[in-house]
């Protein structure tokens, strides 16, 4: 690793402290001329590194750097990690690395997505700097009749590590969109690949956007999208979204997370719009329950009830 990345990986992981030359090159093993240098490599990149006179440098608390260092130490199962400056999708990324060895929970962070992708042909508003936008490709171990589950999985996974990390309470909207203070944090498009020759699922990809310290949206996301502010890593963010997906994904069974889920439903009890095309008007209900399979259970005005699974069906709160 270059004497400039562990500079950088130090400060980070110290970003509270003010950190001198003597003391880096002490502990980097490198002279503090190189430490000097590096130090100035770095700000003229664009990272805010505050010079204090006398006690040594900080990493500014607002300069919140996506580092593959920072994050693979607190992974729990050491799995390939991928970090792009610039891709047009992570999903589509992973998409592309697919092959027959490829690594359970192979992952794929990016800076920033040109045309990142949400469900339905939405696109998903991706800046650098802020966000954090990443692809979990998982070979499937488990029944495909459990497959529906990894939808309902995967928020529940995405909204414990936002929680833990990020210290807010977050609501999961019916599927998978994550929502804190009534405006939605996070979307997650959940892909499979499809074996040609077999017809069944021989990976899924699991995309997961988190809106991290955006002030600005898109005047159309800008409605219904908000950021998890306040001060938290988006490398620690990352590294507990994937220990959290594939640690659900282990032994995917509704038993150990659906309770999570319905506790943290904004839907249940509600009424609620059905749409079951776009093109179609949206139909009043009250959403009662979710079951065991992820599926929403309603009740329409004249007292039917349906149970709507994910597929075709979206709902407004
Ligand atoms: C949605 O809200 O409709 C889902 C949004 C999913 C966005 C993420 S960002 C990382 C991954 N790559 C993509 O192109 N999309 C997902």
């Amino acid at each position: 690793m270059s004497t400039k990345k562990k500079v950088l990986l130090f400060l980070e992981k110290n970003k509270d402290k003010n950190v001198s030359g003597g003391f880096l090159s002490r502990e980097l093993g490198v002279s503090r001329t190189a430490i000097w240098k590096a130090i100035n490599s770095l700000k003229e990149e664009g990272y805010e590194i505050i010079s204090h006179p006398n006690s040594g440098y900080s990493l500014s608390k607002s300069n919140d750097m996506l580092l593959v260092e920072a994050i693979e130490p607190l992974l729990e199962n050491k799995v390939p990690l991928f970090l792009y400056d610039k891709v047009d999708s992570t999903n589509r990324a992973a998409a592309s690395i697919i092959n027959e060895n490829i690594v359970q929970g192979t992952t794929i962070v990016a800076k920033e997505q040109t045309h990142g992708r949400g469900r339905r042909g939405r696109s998903f508003y991706s800046p650098q700097k802020t966000g954090l936008y990443m692809s979990i490709i998982l070979k499937p171990k488990f029944d495909m009749d459990k497959s529906v589950l990894i939808t309902t999985g995967a928020s529940v996974a995405v909204s414990k590590a936002i929680e833990k990390v990020c210290n807010v309470q977050t609501k999961i909207k019916w599927v998978n969109d994550i929502y804190y203070d009534e405006k939605k944090i996070c979307g997650i498009l959940t892909e499979a690949i499809t074996n040609i020759e077999t017809g069944q699922i021989s990976h899924i990809i699991i995309g997961i956007g988190v809106n991290c310290f955006t002030e600005d949206f898109p005047y159309e996301a800008g409605k219904l999208a908000g950021s998890i502010m306040g001060n938290f890593s988006r490398n620690k963010l990352a590294a507990e979204i994937i220990n959290q997906v594939l640690n659900i994904v282990s032994s995917l069974s509704a038993s150990n997370f659906i309770k999570y889920y319905r506790e943290h439903s904004m839907v249940i009890g509600k009424d609620i719009l059905v749409f079951k095309s776009l093109s179609e008007e949206g139909i009043p209900a009250l959403a009662k329950d979710i079951d065991n399979n992820g599926s929403l259970i309603v009740e329409y005005q004249d007292g039917k009830k349906e149970t709507l699974s994910s597929g075709e069906i979206t709902i407004r709160v």
